[in-house]
C-alpha cells in the first residue's frame, strides 16, 4: 500500500460528547441475554430503565449484570462518573406491562417468536401513549410484518443491538414500510446518545445487514465442514486469521478498495456458482440443537468445554471486546465524530 502515513488519535472523548437526545424513561420487555445488556447500556447513558419480564428471576439477574458491567466500565473509564454513581435508583422493575405507561421508548427483547412479539405489541399499544416509540430487537423478523394490524404502525421500528450491548458500537436501525421518518430520526438520535454508531437501513429486509452477511458466512462454514474439506477448528482458524484480521478496520467494500477491486471481480466469476446456496438449516446445526447444545452456556458445543474453560471463554470475550473497542475508536472513529 502506498500513501502518506498519518498519526491517528483516539476519539473517545469526542464520541462521548455526542448527546442528541436527553435521557429518557425507557421500558425493556424481556430481560434475558440481550435485555440485560441493553438495560445496562441505557443506564450507563443516564436513562431511567423500567424492566419487565414474565420470569421474575430475571430481575435479580439484571441487577447483578448491571452491577458487574458498570463496575467494569468504570474501571475502563468508559462511563461518566455521574452515571456510574447514579445508576441503581434509575433501574426499576414492574409487575405488569401496565408499569411501562410512562415510557417514551420501549425496547422489546423477548425470544424470536413472531406470535409472542405480536401479542406483546397488541397489549403494549393499549398502555403507552401514542407518541411512545416501540422498538423490537428482533434478529431477523421484518419490521413491516411486526407493524401489521397495529393501531399506530408509524411508531414501530427495529433497533437491533449486539452483545455485549454496553460495550459494542453496533446498532442497526430498521424502519418498516409504515415507520415514520420522525420515528427513524428519534431512534437514530437515541442510538447516538447511547454511544452507538447506528447503521440505518433504507428499507426493511429479513435479517437486516450484519445478520444477512453473517448467515451467508455460517452457511458456507457448515458446508465446508459437511463436505469434508476441513474440520470445525480449521475453518475457524482460517476465518480468524483472515477475515477476523481486517474486519474491524474495513468492511467488505473498504477491504476491496484496500486490496484491489479487479481481483475480486475475477474470483467472483468462477467462484460464486460453487458457493453453497442451500436453503435448509445445515444438518450439523440440526444435530447440535437436537442434542441440546447451547455452546459455552451449558458446555456443549462444537468444541469440548469444562465449566472453568467455558467461564474463561466468556471472560476473554468481554475483555477482548473492550480492547477491540479501543482499536475501533483509534482507527475508525464513529460517523459524525471526525
Ligand atoms: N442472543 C443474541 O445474541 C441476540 C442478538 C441480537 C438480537 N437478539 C434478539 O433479541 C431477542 C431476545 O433474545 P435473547 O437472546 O435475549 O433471548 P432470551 O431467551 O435470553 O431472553 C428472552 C426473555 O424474554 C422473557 N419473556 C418471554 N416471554 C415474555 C413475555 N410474554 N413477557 C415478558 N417477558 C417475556 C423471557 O423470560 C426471557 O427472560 C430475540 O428477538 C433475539 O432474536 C438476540
Amino acid at each position: 500500500m502506498t500513501g502518506k502515513q498519518t498519526t491517528r488519535t483516539p476519539v473517545t472523548s469526542k464520541a462521548k460528547s455526542i448527546r442528541t437526545t436527553k435521557p429518557m424513561r425507557v421500558g425493556v420487555i424481556g430481560l434475558g441475554l440481550m435485555g440485560q445488556g441493553i438495560a445496562t447500556c441505557l443506564l450507563t447513558h443516564g436513562n431511567v430503565v423500567v424492566g419487565f419480564d414474565s420470569d421474575r428471576k430475571r430481575y435479580k439477574d439484571t441487577l447483578a449484570h448491571a452491577r458487574t458491567a458498570i463496575a467494569e466500565l468504570k474501571k475502563q473509564k468508559l462511563i461518566e462518573p455521574t452515571h456510574s454513581a447514579s445508576w441503581k435508583p434509575r433501574l426499576e422493575f414492574v409487575d405488569s406491562m401496565q408499569g411501562l405507561s410512562g415510557c417514551s421508548l420501549v425496547v422489546e427483547c423477548v425470544r424470536e417468536d413472531l406470535e409472542l412479539k405480536r401479542t406483546i405489541f397488541a397489549e403494549l399499544e393499549m398502555i403507552v401513549p401514542r407518541k411512545t416509540i416501540i422498538a423490537s430487537n428482533t434478529s431477523s423478523l421484518p419490521i413491516s410484518l411486526l407493524q401489521q394490524n397495529r393501531i399506530a404502525p408509524e411508531r414501530f421500528i427495529g433497533m437491533h443491538w449486539g452483545e455485549p450491548a454496553q460495550i459494542m458500537r453496533y446498532l442497526e436501525i430498521i424502519p418498516g414500510d409504515k415507520t415514520s421518518r420522525q420515528t427513524t430520526k428519534a431512534a437514530l438520535n437515541f442510538g447516538l446518545a447511547c454511544g452507538k454508531e447506528p447503521a440505518v437501513l433504507k428499507q426493511d429486509i429479513r435479517g437486516f445487514l450484519s445478520n444477512r452477511m453473517m448467515y451467508a458466512m455460517l452457511r458456507e462454514a457448515c458446508y465446508l465442514v459437511e463436505s469434508g474439506i476441513a474440520d470445525v477448528e480449521t475453518v475457524d482458524q482460517s476465518f480468524r486469521n483472515d477475515i477476523g484480521w481486517w474486519a474491524l478496520l474495513a468492511g467488505p467494500f473498504r477491504w476491496m478498495d484496500l486490496t484491489g477491486i479487479p481481483a475480486y471481480a475475477a474470483v467472483m466469476d468462477g467462484l460464486l456458482g460453487e458457493l453453497s446456496n442451500q436453503t435448509e438449516t445445515p444438518k450439523m446445526m440440526q444435530q447440535m440443537v437436537k442434542r441440546g447444545a447451547l455452546g459455552v452456556a451449558n458446555q456443549k458445543g462444537f468444541y469440548k468445554y469444562t465449566k472453568p474453560s467455558a467461564a474463561q471463554w466468556e471472560r476473554d470475550w468481554v475483555q477482548f471486546t473492550y480492547e477491540m473497542r479501543q482499536l475501533a475508536e483509534k482507527y475508525t472513529p464513529a460517523k459524525g465524530t471526525k
